[in-house]
This record gives structure tokens, sequence and C-alpha cells, in this order.
């Protein structure tokens, strides 16, 4: 047979695997040990007395890699380094000026961190209180039972010392994902995940195997809202899915939510003095809407929990990281080809989100450059085109939400390539429009814009908050295909 059709052959087969699950997945639990793990049990180490080769893998989500494979991620690299988000792209400095995104924003690292990052974080982060545990502690939905809204606004360490002192800085455990009596999945955030299943009319009980085997990371790998009351403070907590369908929770029906309720408008962005909302990591969303891998019935756990052999077990790979770090291994389960090819072609997608995204990002700071400009000569007596400016703002919004996803999105584009690009594009649309329309109420107004609107960008990306967080043009992230700076 010659090479191609091999290749061909190989890659119809991994199809056919991709489309039959259960095959990629492995048999169900059988316990190794005779131990019983207690109802409410949370301690890890009590669960790894049944299950040692799982506990033992999950604890070593604390290790650092020992070689650099990743090209954008690479906030495992070594130990107690947190890698600078603001850094890897200064335009973010500029749109998130005015909360703490905009002074300090880092890149994931290992699940073992979750909390303790949170602990080291500039405090501004956790300006919203108790809340904040909902995606890191799996003490949350005891403590949002036993507070309720007190849960939500209280601030974030009065909330946190009510965990048990030597779980303080336990981050997602066995209890978050399973039943300790089987072992099967189960979905513990009910009053996030299950309600927003709901809300988009699935009923999360008749969710397939494989379907629980990303729902379980959809706890927290979405992007979520914090409804505040009228004196600011945080009530509660949910995610913008209600326009939504499963499959195709996309950015429009996001922003049409986030445009329904203006309780969510978290934080007021300092350039444009415009109240905002937020959205973060949003995995779930991205990769279910119609991407490849999804439609072809593969889960987060076949890409980022691959099986692995512990001495004569085969388990699932609880030391959650991204594929590239772990040399590709996981995409082996499916495909054929080398570990370089697929490294070369989650690579080559990501090149071209990061192009497009840069391109969208100083787009929007441009825009909001120009309402700095024209709020200030507004102050100045003059008068702004009040429809050239609505029209400006909403779509300075659209552009703005769209940013943020794509740059939230933690597989920069590999999750869903064609998707990501499609919002991006949207995204430079809405803000090249956005930029047309304020240039034309500003020359309305007698106000002269240079052809090169400063953005100031070190104004805001260097000496960040209480800390002093510097700019670290190393980290920088520059157009991989060298185009940005003929647009400034
Ligand atoms: C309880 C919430 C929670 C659940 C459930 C969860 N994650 Fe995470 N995950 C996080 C947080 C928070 C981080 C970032 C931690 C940090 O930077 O301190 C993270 C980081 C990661 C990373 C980056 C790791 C690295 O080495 O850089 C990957 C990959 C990941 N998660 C995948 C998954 C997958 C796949 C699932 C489901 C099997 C999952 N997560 C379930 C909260 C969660
Ligand atoms: C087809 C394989 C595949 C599937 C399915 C998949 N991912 Fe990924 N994921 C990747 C790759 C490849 C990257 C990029 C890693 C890199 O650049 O190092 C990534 C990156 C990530 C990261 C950032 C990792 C880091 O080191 O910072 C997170 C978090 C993540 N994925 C979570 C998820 C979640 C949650 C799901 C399901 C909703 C999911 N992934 C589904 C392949 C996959
Ligand atoms: C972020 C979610 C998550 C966490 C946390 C987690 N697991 Fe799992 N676990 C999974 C997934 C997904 C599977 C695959 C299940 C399937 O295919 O049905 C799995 C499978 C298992 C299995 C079945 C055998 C295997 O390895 O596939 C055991 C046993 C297990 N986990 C034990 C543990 C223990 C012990 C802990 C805590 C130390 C833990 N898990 C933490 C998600 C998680
Ligand atoms: C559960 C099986 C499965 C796993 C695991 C898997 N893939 Fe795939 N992948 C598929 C299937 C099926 C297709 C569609 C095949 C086709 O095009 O005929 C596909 C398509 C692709 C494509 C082309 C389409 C696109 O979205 O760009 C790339 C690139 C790719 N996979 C890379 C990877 C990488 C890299 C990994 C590991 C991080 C991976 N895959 C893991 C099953 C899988």
């Amino acid at each position: 047979m010659n090479p191609s059709l091999a290749r061909g052959l190989a890659y119809f087969l991994a199809g056919v695997l991709a489309l039959a699950p259960a095959a990629c997945t492995p048999p169900a639990p059988q316990p190794r040990q005779t131990v019983t793990i207690p109802d409410n049990e949370i301690d890890p180490a009590v669960w790894g007395k049944a299950y040692p080769e799982e506990y033992e893998l999950w604890k070593k989500t604390e290790e650092p890699i020992s070689a650099r494979r990743s090209k954008y991620k690479t906030g495992m690299d070594s130990g107690p380094v947190t890698m600078d988000k603001l850094s890897h792209f200064p335009f973010m400095a500029l749109l998130f000026n005015g909360w703490g995104f905009g002074i300090e924003y880092n890149e994931p690292r290992g699940h073992a961190y979750m909390v303790r990052d949170q602990l080291e974080i500039d405090s501004s982060r956790l300006g919203a209180g108790g809340v904040c545990l909902s995606c890191k502690s799996p003490y949350a939905p005891g403590l949002q039972k036993e507070l309720g809204t007190d849960y939500y606004r209280k601030p974030f360490r009065e909330v946190l010392a009510k965990i048990p002192e030597k779980n303080r800085d336990l981050g997602v455990a066995c209890i978050d994902c399973h039943d300790h009596r089987d072992m099967g999945l189960r979905i513990s955030r009910g009053f996030t995940l299950l309600e927003a299943f709901r809300a988009m009319g699935v009923d999360p009980g008749r969710l397939t195997r494989q379907e629980m085997r990303s729902a379980v990371c959809a706890q927290c790998h979405v992007t979520y809202n914090i409804p505040k009351d009228a004196e600011g403070q945080s009530v509660g907590l949910y995610f913008p899915w209600q326009k939504g369908n499963y499959g195709a929770i996309t950015i429009e029906a996001i922003i049409a939510q986030i445009r329904s309720d203006p309780r969510v408008l978290e934080w007021k962005q300092a350039v444009t003095g415009f109240r905002m909302a937020f959205i973060r990591h949003p995995e779930y969303e991205f990769w279910t809407n119609q991407s490849t891998h999804f439609r072809a019935g593969a889960s987060c756990a076949d890409c980022h929990m691959p099986y692995t052999v512990v001495g004569v077990h085969k388990v699932s790979d609880h030391r959650v990281m991204s594929p590239v770090q772990a040399d590709m291994k996981a995409c082996k389960q499916c495909h054929a080809q080398s570990p370089q090819w697929l490294r070369d072609r989650v690579f080559s997608i990501q090149d071209r989100t990061v192009s497009i995204l840069i391109r969208a990002g100083y787009q929007c700071a441009t825009v909001a450059k120009l309402f700095e400009t024209a709020h200030r000569a507004r102050a100045e007596g003059k008068t702004i085109d009040a429809a050239l400016y609505d029209r400006a703002k909403e779509f300075y919004e659209e552009a703005f939400y769209r940013t943020v996803f794509m740059g939230a999105e933690n597989s920069v584009g590999f999750h869903n390539p064609p998707e990501g690009l499609r919002i991006l594009g949207d995204a430079i649309a809405f803000g090249t429009r956005a930029e047309a329309y304020l240039r034309q109420a500003l020359a309305k107004a007698g106000v002269e814009v240079p052809l090169k609107v400063d953005l100031e960008i070190l104004k805001y990306v260097d000496q960040r908050g209480e800390k002093k967080l510097r700019f670290d043009p190393s980290l920088e992230f520059k157009d991989p295909f060298g185009l940005q700076d003929r647009f400034f």
C-alpha cells in the first residue's frame, strides 16, 4: 500500500473509532482495594487509598514540565513561575484597565495551584468576594448551600476561612467529578452547571458517559457572570447560556444574554468609562460550538486525560495538562500521524489565531482611545453627534466581547479553529466600523484626530497594581505573520 493511502486508511479508522467513543474510553472502574470512601468525603488522600494510581497522577498537577513543548501555553514551564498574560498581549492591559484583570492576569497552571494562585494574586482580583471560590474549591457547593447570598458577597478571605485549614488551598478534588460509590462521573456544582443546562432545556441526567467526560470540566472551564446589587455587591453566579442551545452556545447568544441583564456589568473600563461585563475561559462553549472534534464525538478527557499505564493498570491520566506539553500522546489514540506533525498542526492553527487576535485587540484599543478623545472633547463643550456615538458604542462592545472571548479561551484557537477566526473576523469588522463612526463624529465636532492614534500602551502595561508589575517585552507575542506593524 502506498504511504498516503495507508495514512488515509488510518485516518479513516481513527474517525470510525472516534465515532464509537466507547472504544476510546477505558472500562468502567473496579475498586482495586477494599476501601470504602465515606459519604461526602472531600479529602483526596482518603479516596487515594482506594485508587492510588489516579491519586498519584492527580497530585502531579503540581509538578512543572521538564521541557517546553508548547508555543503559547507555557504556564507549567517551571514550578513557581506565573506567566504574565498582559505582557503576552499588552493591548489587554489597556482594555482591562479599571479593575483586577488589568493589573494581574496570568496564564493557567496545573490544577494543584488553583487556590494557591488566588492567594498570591493582586488583591483587586478577589474583590467579587467568596463567589471566587466557585470554580476553585471542592468546598464551594457546600458553602453556597450553607451561606446563601453571603457566600457570594462576603469577603473572599472570610469565606475561605470557613474551610478546614488543612484543605484551604485544595483545588479540584475527586468529589468534584466522581460519585464515591461507583466512581461514575458526577456534576457537583448543581448551583451553576446543572442550572445552566436546564436553562437551555437540557436534562443533565440524560447526558451520555462520553458527554459527561466533558461536562465535568464544564463545571469550571466556562464563562460566567456575577450579578451585582445596587451597592455593587455580588449576589449570585450564572453561566450566560440562556439564549444558546446544546452544541451552539454561540458568542452571539452570550452577548445577547449579557446585554439583557444590566446587573452583570461588573466593572468600569477606565479608558472609556463604560460599564462592562466580562468573559472568562470559555473552553466548553467554544469547543462544543460545532468543532470537528466535538462533532466527531470526542471529549475534553480524550485529549487532556488520555489512558496511561501505571503498573498493571490502564488508567485515565489524572495529571490533567496540555496535550502538547504531554508530547501529543492523547492525539495518538485516534490519529496515526507523528507527534511532530500533530504539533505543527496545533502551532499552525495557533499562529493564525494569535495574528488575528492581535489585530482585533489593537483595533479595540484604538477605538477605546478615540472614545477617550470624544469624551474629552465633550467635556470641553464640543457637541458629539449622539446617533454616531451610540452606534459606535454598540459596535465597540460587540468587538470588545468577541476579542475578550478569544483572548480568554485557553487553547489559542485549537479547540475550534474556524469558529475562532469567525469570531475574531467579526470583532475586527465591528471594531473598524466603530472607529469609522467615531472619526466621523469627531470630525463633525471639529476635533482633529491624527492618522495614528497614540495608545500610550506602556502607561497601562507597566507598573501595575500594588506589586508594581512590570511589562516584560521578552514575553510579548508578536504577530507571527508580521503584519501588525503596518496597522500601527
Ligand atoms: C473545580 C474547577 C475545575 C474543574 C472541574 C476542572 N478545571 Fe481545569 N483548571 C481550573 C483552574 C482554576 C485552572 C487554572 C489553575 C491555575 O492557574 O492556578 C485549570 C487549569 C487547567 C489546565 C491547564 C493546566 C496546565 O498545566 O497549565 C487544563 C489543561 C485544564 N484545566 C483542563 C481541565 C479538564 C480537561 C477538566 C475536566 C476533566 C478540568 N480542567 C476540570 C479549574 C477546573
Ligand atoms: C482534540 C483534542 C482536544 C480536546 C477535545 C480539548 N482540548 Fe483542550 N487543548 C487541546 C490543545 C491541543 C490545546 C493547546 C495546548 C498548548 O498549546 O499547549 C488545549 C488547551 C487547553 C487548555 C489550556 C492548557 C494550558 O496549558 O494552559 C485548557 C484549559 C483546555 N484545553 C481545556 C479543555 C476543555 C475544558 C475541553 C473540553 C471542553 C478541551 N480542552 C477539549 C486539545 C484538546
Ligand atoms: C476534573 C475531574 C476529575 C477529578 C478531579 C478526578 N477525576 Fe477521576 N476521572 C475523571 C474522568 C473524566 C474519568 C474517566 C471516566 C470515564 O471515562 O467514565 C475518571 C476516571 C477515574 C477512575 C476510573 C478508572 C480510570 O482511571 O479511568 C477512577 C478510579 C478515578 N477517576 C479516580 C479518581 C480519584 C481517586 C480522584 C482524586 C484523587 C479523581 N479521580 C479525580 C475525572 C476526574
Ligand atoms: C477521540 C479521537 C480523537 C482525538 C483524541 C484527537 N482527534 Fe483530531 N480528529 C479526530 C477526528 C475524528 C477528526 C476528523 C477526521 C477527519 O477529518 O476525517 C479529527 C480532526 C483533526 C484535525 C483536522 C480538523 C481540525 O479541527 O483542524 C486536526 C488538526 C486534529 N484532529 C488534531 C488533533 C490533535 C493535535 C489531537 C491531540 C491534541 C487530536 N486531534 C486528538 C479525532 C480525534
